[in-house]
């Protein structure tokens, strides 16, 4: 598992990636729509990027969710240095202990992080049992369809991916299978971050069987302006063979 702690600064660097901004983030908010007025909890915040994010849209409260002090750590020093009432606490979402509190559960990266089924039907539980009746989940993880044909696409916007799969197996993802994003930061390092595969099969059945009535997967958006800025063609492919997937869930 990706120990968050020794590459909190970095993680925070990567987000300034204009893929992040133009696609990730662009799509996030306009699933999340209007919330004003909402209890909101960001899961797996990191160092708190969307945390703020979501605080700015005119939420009753906000807090943050995640796994690593060492993100938490920066998140409350941003939260210290610009005070916004945010909330933040070190804590695995699969213990979350919360009842019926959230009208949006909002995660940026925190399914992929299951590396099976019960580890993943865990976190399922534990974010249904956290919202209000009607409440909703929206999160983006790593696309479950995506072939490793395509796994370089992302190299001109500053990252690529591999499967790690054992010598002697045959060339294919399976469950479990660990998906390592490498992401190349502004100033020419880069990190790792390991996933870990689920079917798009897995992923849907084991949130309908934690409590969701509803789920719907959907596919990235461009930002119109970075369209206008850098061609069609420099964005089409996040559309065309997509290397991260959406989904918005309904209890
Ligand atoms: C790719 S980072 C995303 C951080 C933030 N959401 C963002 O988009 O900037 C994934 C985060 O998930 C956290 N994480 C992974 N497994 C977790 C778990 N079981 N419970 C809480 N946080 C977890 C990691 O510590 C890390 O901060």
């Amino acid at each position: 598992m990706t120990n968050y702690d020794v590459i909190a600064e970095e993680y925070k660097q990567s987000k300034t990636l204009p893929w992040r901004t133009y696609v990730e983030k662009f799509t996030l908010m306009h699933i999340v729509g209007f919330i004003e007025g909402q209890s909101v909890v960001d899961l797996a915040c990191g160092e708190g990027y969307y945390t703020r994010l979501l605080q700015q849209c005119g939420v009753a409260a906000v807090s943050g969710v995640d796994i690593s002090e060492g993100m938490i750590e920066l998140a409350v020093a941003e939260e210290r240095s610009r005070p916004r009432g945010i909330e933040y606490r070190v804590k695995d979402i699969s213990e979350l202990g919360i009842k019926s509190e959230y009208d949006l559960a909002f995660a940026a990266w925190l399914l992929n992080y299951a590396t099976d089924v019960h580890q993943l039907a865990r976190m399922c539980k534990s974010i249904v049992r956290s919202l209000k009746p009607g409440g909703r989940f929206v999160t983006i993880n790593t696309n479950p369809d995506d072939p490793i044909s395509n796994f370089q696409m992302g190299k001109k916007h500053g990252f690529v991916k591999r499967a790690e799969i054992p010598i002697g197996n045959s060339a294919e993802i399976r469950e479990g299978t660990p998906i390592i994003w490498t992401l190349s930061l502004p100033a020419g390092k880069e990190i790792n971050i390991t996933n870990y595969h689920l079917s798009r099969q897995t992923v849907t059945n084991t949130l309908l069987e934690s409590g969701f009535r509803e789920v719907n997967w959907h596919q990235p958006q461009i930002d119109p302006d970075a369209i206008q800025s850098d061609g069609k063609d420099h964005w089409q492919p996040f559309i065309d063979t997509p290397p991260f997937a959406f989904l918005e869930c309904f209890i």
